[in-house]
């Protein structure tokens, strides 16, 4: 009998110290990633920047849809331009040296389509060229999403 209880206490203990192995020490290691993005470095301060930048980009678009939704041209003209042109001039140089070359050439065209949405909306606002300009925009934004992550350097 005593023996029995041993082997049992022994065996509970064993258990126990697999199951908290199991807990504490393995899964994190065991995922594999498939996140095969070109890291792009930069400067914490710069990296803040991007990442606002891409926000407001997200307002921007859903504002458009607003304006659309409303009918409401100036609504569209007043969003799009704030990520027009006019925001390539306030990039600074330091950001743009650490940029590999195609993720400029797709930062300035995103502007130059959100230029485009204000230009034609301020013109002759038709919703169907707005929807066609929004399709080419956001196929800019997830071309480079596919393609770069941001990290910091330190
Ligand atoms: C030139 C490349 C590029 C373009 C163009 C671009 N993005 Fe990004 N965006 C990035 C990168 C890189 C990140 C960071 C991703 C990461 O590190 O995992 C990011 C992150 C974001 C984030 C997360 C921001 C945060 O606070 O973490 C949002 C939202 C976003 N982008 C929206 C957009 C939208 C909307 C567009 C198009 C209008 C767009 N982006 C166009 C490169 C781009």
């Amino acid at each position: 009998m005593k023996k029995g209880l041993i082997i049992s206490n022994v065996i509970f203990v064993a258990l126990t110290l697999v199951l908290g192995y199991i807990l504490l020490f393995t899964g994190t290691e065991m995922i594999e990633t498939k996140d095969t993005r070109t890291t792009v470095k930069y400067a914490p301060d710069l990296r803040d920047l991007v990442m606002s930048e891409m926000r407001d980009y997200l307002e921007v678009i859903n504002e458009v849809h607003q304006g659309m939704a409303e009918n409401n041209p100036e609504m569209i003209v007043k969003a799009a331009t704030r990520q027009g042109k006019a925001s390539i001039a306030e990039t600074p140089a330091r950001l743009l040296k650490l940029s590999p070359l195609a993720c400029k050439q797709m930062g300035f065209a995103g502007h130059d389509l959100f230029q485009a949405i204000a230009d034609s909306a301020k013109v002759n606002y038709n919703p169907k060229t707005t929807t066609k300009q929004l399709a080419a925009l956001t196929n800019n934004c997830v071309t480079c999403h596919r393609v770069y992550k941001v990290d910091y350097t330190n």
